[in-house]
């Protein structure tokens, strides 16, 4: 990192953006459906017409995913879904207090096959621990993956030090995405947090 105190006033300006947006989506609710790179969001945009009384919120690294995903949200004419442009751990960081997900999706991350990118991969014991950090009371981690290694470690990383435990509940809303497509094969888990959220 070249200018990192310049670094420092960019992530502080996008997390008082994202707190803006917050505001707005929120309207006072304490609670939504998170759907972690939700690429052009075909997954939630079907969940939020299912489910017309949950608040749904998808965000994605890519703006070009993103606008296109806010496309299709405006065509449905959901009230009840957004798409944010937002990196993951900055979107925790800048969740206000009280303020969690009821469940979250994380359908087919990258994978990063190669061992000297794997510490780019998304689900990691850290990430996990933060996610479990806003996870509401009843709230369950989907995560589905067609890249076995990136199954087997997430399913090692779960247990108390991630702060999430395995467990066998169906799946409540199944819609293909765009990498489910393509994939010949995938592996699917369910976990719950193990504490309750503190703030
Ligand atoms: C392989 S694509 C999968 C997209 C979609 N879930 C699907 O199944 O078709 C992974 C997506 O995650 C996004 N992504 C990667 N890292 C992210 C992060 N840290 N925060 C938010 N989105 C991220 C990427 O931009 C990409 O759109």
């Amino acid at each position: 990192m070249d200018d990192p105190a310049g670094h420092q006033l960019v992530l502080a300006q996008r997390t008082r953006d994202l707190q803006t947006q917050f505001e707005r989506l929120l309207a006072g609710r304490s609670e939504f459906v998170w759907e972690i790179g939700c690429g052009h969001g075909h997954f939630l945009t079907a969940y939020a017409k299912e489910h017309p009384d949950q608040l749904c919120i998808g965000i994605d690294l890519s703006t070009e995913r993103i606008d296109r995903a806010t496309r299709k949200r405006n065509r449905s004419k959901l009230p009840n879904l957004h798409f944010i442009q937002a990196e993951a751990r900055l979107f925790l960081e800048a969740l206000p207090p009280g303020v969690g997900f009821s469940d979250v999706y994380v359908l087919f991350p990258d994978p990063w096959p190669k061992l000297r990118h794997r510490k780019h991969r998304l689900m990691q014991p850290d990430f996990l621990r933060a996610v479990a950090a806003k996870a509401g009371p009843s709230a369950r981690l989907f995560f589905r993956t067609d890249f076995e290694p990136y199954f087997t470690s997430v399913e090692h990383s779960l247990g108390e030090s991630a702060g999430w435990g395995r467990v066998e509940d169906p799946w409540p809303f199944v819609h293909e995405t765009v990498f489910q497509a393509r994939a010949d094969t995938f592996h699917s888990l369910c976990a719950r947090p193990l504490h309750r959220r503190k703030d």
